[in-house]
């Protein structure tokens, strides 16, 4: 999408609409989306807490109200179950824009990051520090499908999800780590990414987490520390400089962070495009 220049010359959404529906905040996810559908011919409709999904509507009825009036939805949700029942019962494609279990658009525009900047994913060691949540889950999912050294390194009791560890190990096709100490994950690292402790959901347990991962945060120390003056800083944004990373990574020239959010769009018109059987 992003070497095409698609968006000057065609206009593949001409007459459709997306979509959006956010029962959490959203800055990239929401402003990529509208603007890539946008750039494409089409019209996005913003639908957040006042549609009530799941709670003034059952996400059933919902699903098949906003999908008799647009061509595809894009929701983030709470629960996976319910994005799930979205998809099930949405008579269009449904795309991921974030649940409590994965974020896998966000995945798909990092990859983009690390194919534009180091040629390939393949056989990069991308070492994730920090809590093993739905970021977490989506480069597992990657993982199963494209191979690359995928470390998690977090604080016992942080760790991701056992079953889909045990998946993407047994799909034979990344080496899968998950390791607690920070100094030693980091050493000759492609990438170094994090996320914040507490994500969206769990802001009342930030005191507990701190406590958690003291030593977790990514400093110009751990940067160094993976040996290599090469080694890129990735994060999915938002960020709260001071807790999983300092200010002076978000600015060194290494940070790579507001590319990835540019690529957000990129990826996702990608995908919207092959969901809408145009690609
Ligand atoms: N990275 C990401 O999804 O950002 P938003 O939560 O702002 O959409
Ligand atoms: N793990 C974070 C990602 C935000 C893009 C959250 O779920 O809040």
């Amino acid at each position: 999408m992003k070497r095409k220049k698609v968006y000057a010359d065609e206009k593949p959404f001409s007459g459709l609409t997306l979509a959006m529906i956010f029962a959490k905040p959203s800055a990239r996810t929401r402003i990529s989306f509208e603007t890539g559908f946008y750039k494409l011919g089409g019209h996005a409709l913003l639908l957040g807490d006042e549609i009530g999904i799941g709670k003034r509507e059952l996400t059933k009825d919902i699903a098949r109200v906003v999908s008799r009036f647009n061509d595809v939805i894009m929701a983030r949700l709470f629960a996976h179950a319910d994005l799930l029942e979205l998809a099930a019962y949405s008579s269009v494609p449904v795309i991921n824009g974030l649940t409590d279990w994965n974020h896998p658009c966000q995945i798909m525009a990092d990859a983009l990051t690390i194919l534009e900047l180091r040629g390939s994913v393949e056989n990069c060691r991308v070492v994730y520090i920090g809590d093993g949540n739905n970021i977490v889950h989506s480069w597992l999912e990657l993982a199963r499908r494209l191979p690359f050294e995928f470390v998690c390194c977090c604080p016992p009791g942080y760790e991701p999800n056992a079953d889909l560890v045990r998946r993407a190990k047994e799909a034979k096709c990344s080496c899968i780590e998950i390791l607690h100490d920070p100094k030693e994950a980091v050493k000759n690292a492609d990438v170094i990414y994090t996320d914040v402790w507490a994500s969206m959901g769990q802001k009342d347990q930030i005191a507990e987490r701190e406590r958690a991962f003291a030593g977790f945060q990514v400093t110009m120390d751990l940067l160094q520390a993976s040996g290599r003056d090469d080694t890129i800083f990735m994060h999915c944004l938002p960020a709260e400089r001071g807790r999983e990373v300092t200010d002076q990574v978000m600015e060194c020239n290494q940070s790579v962070v507001f590319q990835q959010a540019e690529n957000r769009m990129h990826a996702q018109n990608a995908i919207m495009l092959k969901c809408l059987a145009m690609a």
